[in-house]
């Protein structure tokens, strides 16, 4: 029998006027959307336009208020992701929620045991099988390892290849390069274009547009809850797709740089030796210049500035703010000098998912731990309000658990919540990461107001692109060393990738 055009072109996923209210926020209103078996279509909208959402609906996680779901031709409405996976739809999730308690090969393979050949606990089955596919990926983890030791970016790749053990004929990724290193998202991408190859139908959700734009056949756009178009990336530039995504035009991202600083230095760092993360680091931070840290992961990055902060300790080396040495033996000493830091893993150690937006602004971290010196609480608030403003944190009631606000948002009020205690330097650890490029270009503007105001900011960031567009001066790491830094017209990605990979600066090669 001959099949016709018209059911080979079948979409292998129909979203028919899906909505989906919360108490207080209509996080879906009338999404009509498609996707094809062997496309990659991208997902793009701001933090909050509802796509975390969408994609919990079709994975079986969340239910719809309203609307049909078409899968493969018919009706469907999954009770459970599990009931979804059994039908063979698959998701990635935007936050990492694996057992942290169990190991590397149980947490792949829990989703698959009834494809265990021996039975159930089969230990020798996981192993291989999880080493079989995290080879996929070319890292070194050891699979018998407790997931909670492993890195962000390891946990994420578990996430990943949990899902890929499941057969899946639709597969979701929300956000998954967030915690990736530029080569484990290379990887991904291999990955994802080898499923594409296999006919399974793709969501890609990323506020890397350049992501979207070099992996994804067609982009589709939501905006507060609806949806705005599918364009054919081909066809379209990344500039139309930002505009529709926040409904206007965006104009300059990143503000205006400072003239160079010889202004009185804020912060010395002098030789601090942590091994064997890193060590002999030295620099000052100036007022008026925003300093921008980049290197490889691993390379000391984030080490550096945790202790500093006495999170880790430091092995020998001195601390001096504004010309007066610290003595910083833990986080609480740090934020009681005025130095806080944000962390580039808000699940782990930001937030209190469970607790209401307020409880987070006033009950947590901060003014607890900083105990006497620090701010009475009710200026902590207010002023965490007024970043929250600033910052255009969309939630319905601040009585809401941190945990139900979407992924940007959450990022946003640790943001709001670090500044509220007024501190003189904030150390802020890839503060962008899942944040849209509206909120993005507000996040900027705000870390150049507050270095107007004269207060040190030093941003760690994976993103070339925003070290370059961002940062007046930027220091770069090797290997647990300081390559150097870059100035004006000296700051660009390539400049910085050579320092990054222990080429030395003015270096020939
Ligand atoms: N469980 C929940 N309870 C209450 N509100 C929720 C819940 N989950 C999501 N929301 C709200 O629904 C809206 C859409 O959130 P969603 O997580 O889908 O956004 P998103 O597009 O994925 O954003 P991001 O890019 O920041 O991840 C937000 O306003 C969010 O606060
Ligand atoms: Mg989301």
């Amino acid at each position: 029998m001959e099949v016709s055009e018209d059911l080979l072109n079948e979409p292998i996923l129909k979203i028919q006027n899906v909505s989906k209210s919360f108490p207080g926020t209509k996080a879906l209103d009338d999404v009509t959307m498609d996707l094809y078996g062997g496309e990659v279509l991208g997902l793009c909208g701001e933090n909050g336009a509802g796509k975390s959402t969408l994609m919990k609906i079709i994975s079986g996680g969340l239910q719809k208020d309203s609307g049909k779901l078409l899968y493969k031709g018919e009706e469907v409405a999954f009770s459970s992701p599990r009931d979804a996976h059994l039908n063979g739809i698959g998701i990635v999730h935007q936050e990492i929620i694996n057992c942290p308690e169990l190991s590397v090969a149980e947490n792949i393979c829990m989703s698959v045991m009834d494809k265990n050949p021996k039975g159930f606990l089969d230990y020798n089955w996981m192993y291989k099988t999880a080493e079989e596919y995290l080879s996929r990926f070319n890292v070194e983890i050891n699979v018998k390892e407790k997931l909670s030791n492993l890195s962000i970016s390891y946990q994420q790749i578990v996430e990943i290849v949990k899902a890929l053990l499941l057969d899946c004929s639709v597969l979701i990724f929300d956000e998954p390069t967030a915690a990736l290193t530029e080569d484990e998202s290379e990887k991904l991408f291999a990955i994802i274009d080898e499923l594409r190859k296999n006919n399974i139908g793709i969501i890609y959700i990323s506020h890397r547009l350049e992501e979207v734009f070099n992996n994804c056949d067609r982009v589709t756009i939501l905006r507060d809850g609806q949806f705005i178009d599918t364009l054919n990336i081909k066809d379209v530039e990344v500039k139309t797709v930002i505009n529709k995504m926040i409904g206007r035009e965006l104009g300059d991202f990143y503000p205006e740089k400072a003239a160079g600083s010889d202004e009185e230095v804020l912060l010395s760092v002098r030789e601090l030796t942590n091994k064997p993360s890193f060590a002999n680091v030295s620099f000052d931070l100036r007022k008026g210049e925003i300093l921008g840290v980049s290197g490889l992961m691993g390379s000391g990055r984030t080490e550096t500035a945790r202790s500093i902060c006495g999170l880790d300790r430091k092995q020998t080396g001195s601390v001096f703010l504004e010309g007066k040495e610290l003595s910083i033996k833990s986080y609480k000493d740090s934020i009681s000098e005025g130095i806080v830091y944000l962390t580039e893993n808000r699940k782990k150690e930001g937030l209190f998912l469970e607790m209401s937006i307020t409880d987070n602004v006033s009950a947590m971290s901060l003014g607890e731990m900083s105990g006497k010196i620090l701010m009475n609480k009710s200026l902590e608030i207010e002023n965490t309000d007024r970043y929250c403003k600033e910052l255009s944190v969309k939630y319905s009631e601040k009585t809401d658990k941190v945990g139900t606000l979407s992924g940007g948002n959450q990022q946003k009020i640790l943001i709001a919540k670090l500044l509220s205690v007024s501190p003189k330097i904030v150390i802020l650890d890839e503060p962008t990461r899942g944040i849209d490029v509206g909120s993005k270009k507000e996040i900027y503007t705000l870390i150049r107001a507050l270095v107007d105001r004269g207060v040190g900011v030093i941003v760690i960031s994976s993103d070339l692109e925003e070290i370059v567009g961002l940062c007046d001066r930027v220091m770069v790491f090797h290997e647990g060393t300081m390559m150097g830094d870059l100035t004006d017209k000296d700051i660009t990605e390539s400049n910085i990738m050579h320092m990054a990979s222990g080429i030395a600066k003015g270096s020939n090669l």
